[in-house]
This record gives C-alpha cells, sequence and structure tokens, in this order.
C-alpha cells in the first residue's frame, strides 16, 4: 500500500494531481508534438502520413472528422483552420452519431478520426463504416499502437505523452498541434497560402510553447477567481471564430471535474436563449482576444454586464476596454488568432481545476466518467 503511495507520488512529478502536472507538461508536449516535423530554416513540415497520402488530400472533396469528447472540440478547431488555411470543406462530426445515421461517404472524402486513446468504441466503428465506403482514413492518436493507429490506413501521433488525468488537457493541444500542421502542409500544396506567410506562421507555431510556459504563470490568479466562484452552480462560457469551440471545452472540463453544469456558446447565439439564464449570480467566461472578432465580443460583454452577470474575460495582453467591464481579467500573450485555441484554453483549465479541487472532487477519477470508453 505505501509502495503504492510513493509510486504514484512519484508519477506525478510533485504535482498534487496528474491533471495539474498534465497541463503544466503542455509547453514540453507541443514541442514534441512538432518536433521533426516542423522544420522552421527550411520552411517545410514534414509528415510522412501525409506525404505518402498527399494525391489523397488533395483529391478530396471535403474531409470529415469524427472524435468524441474533447477529441470532438480539438475537430472543431480544425475545422476552423483547415478551411482557413487550405480552403478544404470540413464537416465535424460526433463518431456516435456518423456512424449510425447512414452518411453519404465516397471515395472522394478523407475521413480524420480523433482520439487520444485510440481506443473508444463509437470512433473505432466510425472508422470502420467510413472504410467499408471506400474513405481515406487517417488517425490522429496519442496511444502508440492503440487499435484506432492500427484500423486507420495513415495517421500521425500527438507526442503528450501518457495522458492519466480522465479529463483531457495536453492531448488537446497536441491534438490540435498534429492538426495545425497538416493543414498548413496542405496550404502549401494547394498553393491556398503564400510563402510568407506559411513561413510566418511557422515561426507563430514554434512560439506557442514558450508562450504557454508564460501563461502558465497566472496559475495563483486564475486560482484566486476559483475561490470567488467555487459555490455557483451553474456557468456559461463564450467565444467566437476558432474561440468558439474553446468555450464548448472549457464547459466540459467545468462540468467533467467540479460537478458545476457548465455551457459552451458562440458570443452571438447567447441573445437566442443563454441570455434569459444571466443574472447576478451567473458566471460567465468569455474568451476576448484582441484579433477575434473583438469589437463584437465587447458588446457581447457590455450585454452580460447590463444584466448584472459576472464576467471572467480571457484577453490579450495590453487589452484596455475588457479590462472596464469585465470582473476579472486573465491575460493571453499575443498570437496568430488561428493559434490562440492553444493558449485560451489553458487558464480554462487551471479554473475548472482549481474549483474542483477546491469542492473536494475527484480531480483525476471523476465520477461516473472514464479515460477511454470501450463501450457503447
Ligand atoms: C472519454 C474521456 C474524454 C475523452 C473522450 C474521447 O469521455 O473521459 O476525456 O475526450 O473519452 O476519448 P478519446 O480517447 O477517443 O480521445
Amino acid at each position: 500500500q505505501e509502495l503504492q503511495m510513493n509510486l504514484e507520488q512519484i508519477e506525478k512529478g510533485g504535482y498534487e494531481h496528474f491533471m495539474l502536472k498534465e497541463i503544466h507538461e503542455q509547453p514540453r508536449a507541443i514541442r514534441d508534438t512538432y518536433r521533426g516535423r516542423l522544420l522552421r530554416d527550411e520552411a517545410i513540415i514534414k509528415m510522412a502520413g501525409v506525404e505518402d497520402n498527399m494525391k489523397k488530400f488533395l483529391n478530396a472533396n471535403r474531409i470529415i472528422i469524427v472524435a468524441c469528447g474533447t477529441s470532438w472540440h480539438a475537430g472543431l478547431v480544425a475545422e476552423y483552420i483547415f478551411e482557413e488555411f487550405s480552403r478544404i470543406p470540413v464537416e465535424v462530426e460526433y463518431a456516435s452519431e456518423f456512424r449510425y445515421r447512414n452518411p453519404v461517404i465516397t471515395e472522394n472524402d478523407v475521413v480524420i478520426a480523433i482520439s487520444q486513446s485510440g481506443e473508444t468504441a463509437d470512433t473505432l466503428a466510425a472508422i470502420k463504416l467510413a472504410k467499408s465506403k471506400g474513405a481515406f482514413v487517417f488517425g490522429v492518436c496519442n496511444v502508440v499502437g492503440s487499435s484506432i493507429a492500427r484500423e486507420t490506413h495513415a495517421g500521425a501521433y500527438t507526442h503528450a505523452g501518457p495522458e492519466i488525468g480522465v479529463a483531457s488537457t495536453k492531448a488537446f493541444t497536441t491534438q490540435i498541434t498534429v492538426l495545425t500542421l497538416i493543414a498548413l502542409r496542405l496550404a502549401r500544396a494547394k498553393g491556398t497560402m503564400t510563402s510568407s506567410n506559411f513561413r510566418l506562421y511557422l515561426q507563430e507555431l514554434e512560439l506557442i510553447p514558450q508562450k504557454v510556459e508564460q501563461l502558465l504563470k497566472v496559475d495563483e490568479h486564475v486560482k484566486e477567481i476559483a475561490k470567488q466562484y467555487l459555490l455557483s452552480t451553474n456557468c456559461l462560457y463564450l467565444g467566437r471564430g476558432y474561440n468558439f469551440p474553446v468555450a464548448l471545452e472549457g464547459a466540459l472540463k467545468l462540468k467533467e471535474i467540479s460537478y458545476i453544469h457548465a455551457e459552451g456558446y458562440p458570443a452571438a447565439e447567447m441573445k437566442h436563449g443563454p441570455i434569459a439564464l444571466i443574472d447576478d449570480r451567473m458566471p460567465v467566461i468569455v474568451i476576448a482576444t484582441s484579433k477575434g472578432h473583438y469589437e463584437k465580443v465587447v458588446s457581447n460583454i457590455q450585454e452580460i454586464k447590463s444584466r448584472k452577470g459576472k464576467i471572467i474575460a480571457v484577453v490579450t495582453e495590453g487589452d484596455t476596454a475588457v479590462k472596464e467591464i469585465a470582473d476579472h481579467v486573465i491575460e493571453i500573450p499575443e498570437s496568430e488568432e488561428a493559434f490562440s485555441p492553444l493558449l485560451t484554453t489553458i487558464p480554462l483549465q487551471l479554473l475548472s481545476y482549481h474549483i474542483a479541487v477546491m469542492r473536494n472532487c475527484n480531480v483525476d477519477q471523476p465520477r461516473n466518467l472514464a479515460k477511454s470508453v470501450t463501450v457503447e
């Protein structure tokens, strides 16, 4: 028993929980994921799985992304990035819906399956279905040699390392990293991005790990904010564009580990429903990065303010307008908007973590949830 405890302590590397350790591992995990693939000096991206199947990607009528849970959110971020960079139409589907709805799939479709564990039953079934219809299936997995990694035609691993906490953190940011690399590679192959922009994006992507490192210093500040909201019963997360999926992921994290009901919404949809929920007991987390439809998000924040909602805003360093209205601001380093999810996600992970710890929840093994769902 004692030996077991000590082993676990060692595995946690000095952190109180695996989740916190894994949040802090993200700079390294993201770097490991692009290492050897992103070659800035040569201005190329090298990914064997993509290179070997370039024709299939270039001839694709569309890309269909299938996944579950947090991986599905990474898929949504990828949709925005693929369409913007490579101008390929993308659909993102819950694997569980896709597999049972007789989807239209042809030999000219590329299906990308995203899965941390590589064992999720619904995702595996979706892959088998897509293969039976003749589609080319590409896997983005973290666990090497997993069922999904073996079942797909080709793929690219995330190099996040083992993720123990049930709530996914570093798997999410590394999935986005791999998918971004693919989108950039395809953009160059298709000529949908100029070589100077391509170079700029490579440079920016390479800087993300150090920005995450810098950003992790907000931990204490986020903990202070967490103290004020740990008794909330509901919480709303809003974002636009690339950060809409981050809002969904932020809400999922809070639900999973703190058992507080939370919803993520595209900020502009607030007026079609969630605004009715806002009162002085409702914390609203808003992602308001400087390059992401900023003015529009600021006006959404004003709408929340006038209904007395409590605003926790994630803003870009140097922001002034939101600071004046929000109850709390969390600053993130400046970056290209397309890469901002890799940054904005971090404080939301920390916020959920601290709230859950303060509520005495079992952060690493939340009730009713499993790390990998191998049954329907
Ligand atoms: C479970 C886990 C989630 C994960 C989802 C998909 O629900 O608790 O953290 O996002 O499965 O798992 P996968 O391994 O396919 O990414």
